[in-house]
């Protein structure tokens, strides 16, 4: 399909926000009175992690607990490189972001102690809020969906997809979008990206079908400056069954005792981390990485230490158990690493901001440096519940203190090749996925990041005309190749079977921008910064 520039309709608004997840909706949400149009690419909720978070949102709220020691287990599996001052920022926080979900209407899970806490690996505390035991996703978009829907401020657009940044002059001014198969665009003072994470360009991956890396592509060519990359967190206990995405299996069940097993029944765990099941996440993903390369099948065993109350404290899994026939309470459940969370992204500071004026991103789309090279569990949420309000504040001050002009209109040249993301490329975008999971998935080594780069070279020949859902996952797929060549140590969700140590020369985050990328990839090698 293609435009013409002069037929495009656009529409003004002082802040675009691209996605409507969780941190997209509370960064609408935080904008008033200013005029917001919020983007959702599926029907509103749909289409997002957000709904889908299981375990919870980490926060010291326990008397024992203290955001010092959440401070401590955040920067522990975080590979040396995450940014202390942004870690200790999001844990002192959380506590306050936590009680404005509840003002909100959010009902977390209570005991006879107060709010319900489970604990999941590497935490030293229970300190993860949860609602209707694996359900927290979906109680805590109920309400920010209905709070978004009373705001008078806030005009979303649903089954809209965001195809490309309007930029000029390393300066955004909102976006062009499809919506009922139409390109229009919307000019913007101010334009935030919350489009989420990349688990789509895996052919394993926890996330959903829009999770392919939009937000992070668009920003690329707009000439933002990314983010570690190479960090890309598998979730270990993926139900392996034949759907895609494949649902998740919380490691709140781990946290409630349940082992992990092969078809001996051995709990290889214990052989691979003192801490067993609730090893950090890479580890036991890895584990059971090993133990599938070696021929075996891995499995949850929940069935002594869950068993019969599984329903009840865990309805979302045994839902998906139910579907594919699988009892927990009596049946072992076969798991998978799946692609899960990116821990790089569009880089951000402290405020949100990115390197090109006018561009904001938070949540999964940015790497504010919290994880470093690795993220704890239920720590991302967090992040959007903290950074949601963090951006809106400075864009309201942005809008306030400067005297602005007009948006620019649309150029619309660049778009007048867009092929809407229908079932165009589903082979090729079948086979990359294939490819991502092998190459640039739980283990990496050079011999197979230079083979998917020249698949890649490939794939975009062959492609010359793709759809933006192709075009979106080719970027991102490069981008992180690259960045996972040039890394040559393991740390956190980075491991090299060819450098399986941590070097001190790379305890460094890798910043990379698309020019650098076509650039660089003619020498082979991309620069990381100091
Ligand atoms: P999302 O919630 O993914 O929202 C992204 C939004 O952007 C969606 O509305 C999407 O449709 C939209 N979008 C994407 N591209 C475009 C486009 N081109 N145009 C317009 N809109 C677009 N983390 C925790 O901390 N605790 C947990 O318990 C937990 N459990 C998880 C369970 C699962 C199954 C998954 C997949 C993830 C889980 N995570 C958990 C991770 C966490 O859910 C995500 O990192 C977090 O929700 C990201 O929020 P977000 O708002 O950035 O993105
Ligand atoms: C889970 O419930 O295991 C997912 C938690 C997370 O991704 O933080």
């Amino acid at each position: 399909m293609a435009y013409s520039p002069n037929t495009i309709k656009s529409t003004t608004t002082d802040v675009l926000v691209i996605g409507a997840g969780l941190a997209g909706l509370m960064a609408a949400l935080r904008l008033a009175p200013k005029a917001v149009t919020l983007l959702s690419k599926g029907p509103l909720g749909e289409e997002a992690s957000s709904a889908w978070a299981q375990g919870g949102i980490s926060a010291a709220l326990d008397p024992a607990d203290s955001p010092v020691s959440h401070l401590a287990d955040t920067l522990a599996v975080a590979g040396g490189i995450a940014d202390e001052d942004i870690a200790a920022l999001v844990t002192d926080l959380g506590p306050e972001r936590i009680r404005d979900l509840i003002d909100l209407g959010v009902i977390f899970d209570h005991d006879e102690k107060g709010l319900s806490l489970s604990r999941e690996a590497a935490h030293s505390h229970r300190r993860v809020v949860h609602a209707n035991g694996d359900s927290t996703g979906r109680e805590v978009m109920r309400v920010l969906q209905l709070r978004v829907k009373e705001a008078v401020h806030i005009t979303v657009l649903e089954n809209t997809e965001a195809i490309d940044l309007l930029c000029q002059n390393n300066q955004v001014f909102g976006a062009t979008l499809l919506k009922d198969n139409e390109l229009q665009a919307v000019n913007a003072h101010a334009t935030i990206i919350a489009t989420g994470g990349i688990g789509q360009i895996y052919s394993a991956t926890t996330n959903p079908f829009a999770a392919c890396g939009d937000g992070l592509a668009m920003a690329a060519r707009a000439g933002t400056s990314l983010k570690d990359l190479e960090f890309v967190q598998f979730h270990p206990t993926a139900i392996d069954v034949e759907t895609t995405p494949r649902p998740l299996a919380t490691e709140a069940l781990r946290g409630d005792g349940a082992w992990l097993v092969n078809e001996t029944g051995k709990r290889f765990m214990l052989d691979d981390h003192p801490l067993a099941e609730l090893a950090p996440r890479d580890i036991v993903a890895r584990s059971i990485w090993k133990q599938i390369q070696q021929g075996h099948r891995c499995y949850l065993d929940c069935r002594a230490s869950i068993g019969d109350a599984f329903p009840q404290h865990f309805p979302t899994v045994y839902a998906h158990c139910e579907d594919h026939d699988i009892d927990p309470t009596k049946d072992l459940i076969p798991v998978v690493p799946a692609a899960h969370y990116h821990m790089g992204g569009i880089e951000t500071d402290n405020r949100g901001r990115t390197n090109v004026n006018g561009l904001w991103a938070c949540g999964e789309a940015a790497c504010t440096g919290l994880h470093g090279a690795n993220r704890l569990a239920s720590n991302s949420l967090l992040e959007a519940l903290v950074f949601a309000p963090l951006v809106s504040k400075d864009v309201c001050d942005f809008l306030s203190n400067k005297t602005i002009s007009a948006p620019a209109k649309v150029k619309a040249s660049e778009q007048s090749q867009i092929q809407p993301s229908v079932v165009k490329d589903q082979d090729v975008i079948g086979e990359l996925q294939t490819l991502n999971y092998r190459y640039i998935g739980l283990c990496r080594d050079e011999a197979g990041l230079k083979i998917l780069l020249k698949e890649l070279d490939r794939i975009e020949l062959n492609n010359p005309h793709p759809s933006t859902r192709l075009r979106n996952i080719m970027i991102v797929s490069r981008l992180i190749a690259t960045t996972a060549l040039e890394r040559k140590e393991s740390r956190g969700g980075h491991y090299r079977l060819d450098y399986p140590n941590s070097d001190p020369r790379y305890q460094r985050h890798s910043i990379v921008e698309l020019s650098h990328l076509t650039k660089d990839i003619v020498n082979d090698t991309i620069k990381l910064a100091s």
